[in-house]
């Protein structure tokens, strides 16, 4: 089949297979440029790792020099033979490809996280292949989650939270300049976003370890988040997601005093703001990034997720001690809030218009970047080929 993207406003309902096997060549040749790491994990569980930062991670960990195994777990659909499977699917195809090829070991668990039977179907993988684990990365990003005890469903809003905000936005189908308006959540609404993002299920994937004696002696294990400066206050770090970012945050001081007993730790790093699936589906967000990525390229400071995930272990979550804040966080989205780059970012944004958002905004670079996501846009790869759509996983195979 030829597959062209199609994009229907923060989402692509398309991917590319041979696009998406290109996107991840692309994250391994990045890590073996930086040269070997030298210290790092042997046994990686990787929550969320088919995409983004988690995609990122299994990437890090495999082709970094520490051939680390991998059992990945993410939600992705694979193809139904009209349709091409999601770009997290054809990315961890391509990933255990990759990986087996070396002699790395590579598993792939396709399921809900949140479901005891996914957290059931990990330990008894971890016992057979490994004995135990010593790092867990949690990476999800999910709109909603089933309560494995109660199965009440659960689901996360972006919003802001005391009162309705205002602010310019970018509509993603036109890519014209918007006002938009939300209204402020209820109670209601910020608890489900807790339940959904916050920590709860990152502690109940430890406690199933925990309890099956498969946590490593000096075992670690870190969780994602996102602080933002002033400019996304109102709709991110103030908002029901930050209240859920507070949650995990906690989460990682609660499960630090567990990991310490061991000789490890729990943490969190605080990324820099990316174009990734999810984050592109949060508003006013695409807009600040499109405009913090000018700055950031014009200033040679810009990384992407791979970069981000790279220089968190070469030279943070591996030292002794891990470099961390006063907060015990690592922070990995220091050069996104650097003074100058925030003075810039904040008067780019004052002055926006629709008429002058191209002077201020990359419009085709974001474009760019989010078919990339997809598979789409990679250099050597031919668009216009038929390509095979339904491609198993590797690992579902043997
Ligand atoms: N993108 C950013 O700008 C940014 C910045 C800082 C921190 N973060 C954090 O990083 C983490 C990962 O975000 P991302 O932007 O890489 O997202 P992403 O959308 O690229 O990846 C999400 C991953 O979660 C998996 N997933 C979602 N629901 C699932 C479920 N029910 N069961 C199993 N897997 C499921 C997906 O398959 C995918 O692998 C999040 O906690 C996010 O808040 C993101």
């Amino acid at each position: 089949m030829i597959v062209q993207p199609k994009v229907r406003g923060f989402i692509c309902t398309t991917a590319h297979p041979l696009g998406c096997a290109q996107h991840v060549q692309e994250h391994i040749d990045y890590v073996r440029a930086q040269g070997p790491l030298t210290k790092g994990p042997k046994n990686v569980l990787v929550i969320g790792a088919s995409t983004g930062y988690g995609l990122a991670s299994r990437v890090a960990v495999s082709f970094g020099g520490l051939k680390a195994a991998t059992i990945g777990v993410f939600f992705e659909k694979p193809s139904d033979k009209k349709r091409s499977a999601t770009a997290g699917w054809y990315n961890s195809v391509a990933f255990e490809e990759k990986a087996h090829k070396e002699g790395i070991y590579a598993k792939s668990i396709n399921g809900d996280a949140f479901s005891q039977e996914i957290k059931d179907q990990v330990v008894e993988m971890i016992k057979k292949d490994w004995g135990s684990v010593d790092l867990i990365i949690y990476s999800l990003a999910s709109p909603r989650r089933v309560d494995p005890k109660t199965g009440e469903i659960n689901k996360s809003v972006l919003k802001p939270i005391g009162q309705d905000y205002t602010n310019k936005s970018i509509d993603m189908s036109t890519h014209e300049l918007e006002t938009v308006t939300l209204h402020g959540a209820n109670e209601d609404e910020i608890n489900q976003t807790v339940k959904v993002m916050g920590g709860e299920d990152w502690t109940l994937w430890i406690d199933a370890l925990d309890q099956a004696g498969l946590l490593a002696e000096g075992a670690k294990t870190v969780a994602y988040s996102y602080m933002g400066p002033q400019i996304t206050k109102s709709i991110y770090r103030g908002g029901t997601i930050g209240r859920a970012k507070d949650h995990l945050e906690q989460t990682a001081k609660d499960l630090d005093e567990r990991f310490k007993r061991m000789g490890g730790r729990a943490v969190i790093s605080v990324n820099k703001a990316l174009v990734t699936q999810s984050s592109s589906a949060i508003p006013f967000i695409p807009l600040y990034f499109i405009l913090l990525k000018k700055v950031m390229v014009a200033k040679g400071v810009e990384e992407d997720c791979m970069a981000q995930i790279d220089r968190l272990f070469r030279t943070a979550l591996y030292e002794d001690p891990v470099v961390v804040d006063q907060e015990g966080m690592v922070r990995m989205d220091n050069l996104e809030l650097l003074d100058d780059v925030q003075q810039d970012v904040q008067a780019n944004w004052d002055q926006l218009t629709p008429e002058n958002l191209k002077d201020f905004a990359d419009l085709v670079g974001y474009r760019a970047d989010f078919l990339k996501l997809f598979g789409f846009g990679l250099n050597g790869v031919n668009y216009d080929e038929d390509v095979e759509i339904d491609l198993p996983l590797p690992s579902n195979l043997s």
